[in-house]
C-alpha cells in the first residue's frame, strides 16, 4: 500500500504541488490525469525525492519514504519510468538494463530476469546496440524493462505513450497492463489521453494547478469532469 499525505514540493521559493494525499492499495492502478502544467510530473518526482524539496508523508507498506534521498526510496520498492524515457543513449541496451537492476535492494542479484524478455522480445535481439540508437517507441520500452529490473513493488510512468507510433503504444499498454494484473505491481500511471486509463487503471486522480480536484474509482470518472478538467 501506497499512502501519501499532505505532498508538497517547490522548485525554489515556488510551490508546484500544494498538498496531493492519496492511497493506492497493493496491486492497485491509478491514474493521475489532467491538463499540461498542473503538476503530474512534479507529483512523481516528489514521491522519488527528486523534485528541489517535499514536504508531508510517503509511506510504502509501512514504511517512510519521506526525507529519505531517491536511492533509498528505489531499494524500499519504487520504480520509475520517467517522462521523455530517460534512458542512457550511448549505453547499450544491456547496459541499460543492467543499471535497473542496481536498484535493487542490496544483496539481491544482478541478474537481466528473463521477464523483460518474453514483455519486450526486440530487447533480446538489440542487446549491444547504444540505446540512442532505438527508435521512440523501442526506447519506451526499454524504461520500462529498467523499471522492472529493480524488481519495485510500485511503478511510476510519466506518459509512456507521448510521441510514440499508435502500433507500438498498443504494445506498451499490453505490458503496462501484464505488469499490474499478472505481476501484481502497484502502478501510477500519468496520462493526456484518457481512453488508456479508462481500460486499464482501477482509480483515478484528476489533479488542477498542484492539487487533486476529483478522485474515485475509474467507472466514476465522467464525461464532464473529464470535460471539466480536461479539455484544452
Ligand atoms: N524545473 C522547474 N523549475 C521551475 N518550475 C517548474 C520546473 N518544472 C516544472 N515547473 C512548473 O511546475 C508546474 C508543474 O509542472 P509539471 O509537474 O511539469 O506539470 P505536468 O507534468 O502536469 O505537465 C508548472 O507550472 C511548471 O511550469
Ligand atoms: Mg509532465
Amino acid at each position: 500500500m501506497l499512502e501519501v499525505s499532505d505532498l508538497k514540493a517547490f522548485y525554489g521559493h515556488s510551490c508546484a504541488l500544494k498538498g496531493v494525499s492519496f492511497n493506492v492499495p497493493e496491486g492497485g492502478f491509478l491514474a493521475v490525469l489532467g491538463r499540461n502544467g498542473v503538476g503530474k510530473t512534479t507529483l512523481m518526482r516528489a514521491l522519488l525525492g527528486l523534485a528541489d524539496r517535499d514536504e508531508g508523508q510517503i509511506v510504502l507498506d509501512g514504511a517512510q519514504l519521506s526525507g529519505l534521498p531517491t536511492h533509498r526510496r528505489a531499494h524500499a520498492g519504487i520504480g520509475y519510468v520517467p517522462q521523455g524515457r530517460g534512458i542512457l543513449p550511448t549505453f547499450s541496451v544491456r547496459e541499460n538494463l543492467k543499471l535497473g537492476t542496481f536498484a535493487r535492494k542490496s544483496g539481491d542479484d544482478r541478474e537481466i530476469d528473463d521477464r523483460v524478455f518474453e514483455l519486450f522480445p526486440m530487447l533480446k535481439e538489440f542487446l549491444d546496440r547504444p540505446g540512442g540508437n532505438l527508435s521512440g517507441g523501442q526506447q519506451q520500452q526499454l524504461a520500462i524493462a529498467r523499471a522492472m529490473l529493480a524488481r519495485p513493488k510500485v511503478i511510476l510512468l510519466d506518459e509512456p505513450a507521448e510521441g510514440i507510433q499508435p502500433n507500438i503504444v498498443e504494445q506498451i499498454e499490453g505490458a503496462i497492463t501484464t505488469l499490474n494484473r499478472e505481476m501484481g505491481i502497484t502502478i501510477v500511471l500519468v496520462e493526456q489521453d484518457i481512453s488508456f486509463a479508462r481500460r486499464a487503471s482501477k482509480t483515478f486522480a484528476l489533479m488542477e494547478k498542484g492539487q487533486l480536484v476529483a478522485s474515485g474509482q475509474i467507472d466514476e470518472l465522467s464525461d464532464e469532469l473529464v470535460q471539466r478538467h480536461m479539455a484544452i
